[in-house]
C-alpha cells in the first residue's frame, strides 16, 4: 500500500485525489490518508503531490514509520474525498516544515 506522511499536514493540496483510480483517499481537517485496504499500488499519486508526502509502504522514511499505522487508523473513520479542492491559503508556507504531527487535527 501507499502511505501519506507528515509533509501533507497543513498542506493538503489534494492533487493526489484526482489521479487515484480506486478513490481510496480519506479526508480529515488538515491531512489526507490512504485506506490501505483499498490502495492497489498503482503509484500514480506519488508524482502528483507537490509536497512529496506519499511513499510506498516499504519506502517510508525511518522517522515517518508511525504514519503507516496512522493512515490505517484514520482511514476507518475519515470521509472519502474523490475530487481535488482548494488547499489551505497558507499551504505553501507549511510545505517542508518538520515535526508537523503536533498540528494534526482529527
Ligand atoms: Fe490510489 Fe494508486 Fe495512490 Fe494507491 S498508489 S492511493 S491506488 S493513486
Ligand atoms: Fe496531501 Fe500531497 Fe495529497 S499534500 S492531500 S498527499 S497532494
Amino acid at each position: 500500500t501507499y502511505v501519506v506522511t507528515e509533509n501533507c499536514i497543513r498542506c493538503k493540496y489534494t492533487d493526489c485525489v484526482d489521479v487515484c483510480p480506486v478513490d481510496c483517499f480519506r479526508e480529515g481537517p488538515n491531512f489526507l490518508v490512504i485506506d490501505p485496504d483499498e490502495c492497489i499500488d498503482c503509484t500514480l499519486c506519488v508524482a502528483e503531490c507537490p509536497a512529496e508526502a506519499i511513499f510506498a509502504e516499504d519506502d517510508v522514511p525511518a522517522d515517518q514509520q508511525g504514519y503507516i499505522a496512522l493512515n490505517a487508523e484514520l482511514a476507518k473513520t475519515w470521509t472519502p474525498i474523490v475530487e481535488r479542492k482548494e488547499p489551505p491559503a497558507d499551504a505553501d508556507e507549511w510545505r517542508g516544515v518538520k515535526d508537523k504531527l503536533k498540528f494534526l487535527e482529527r
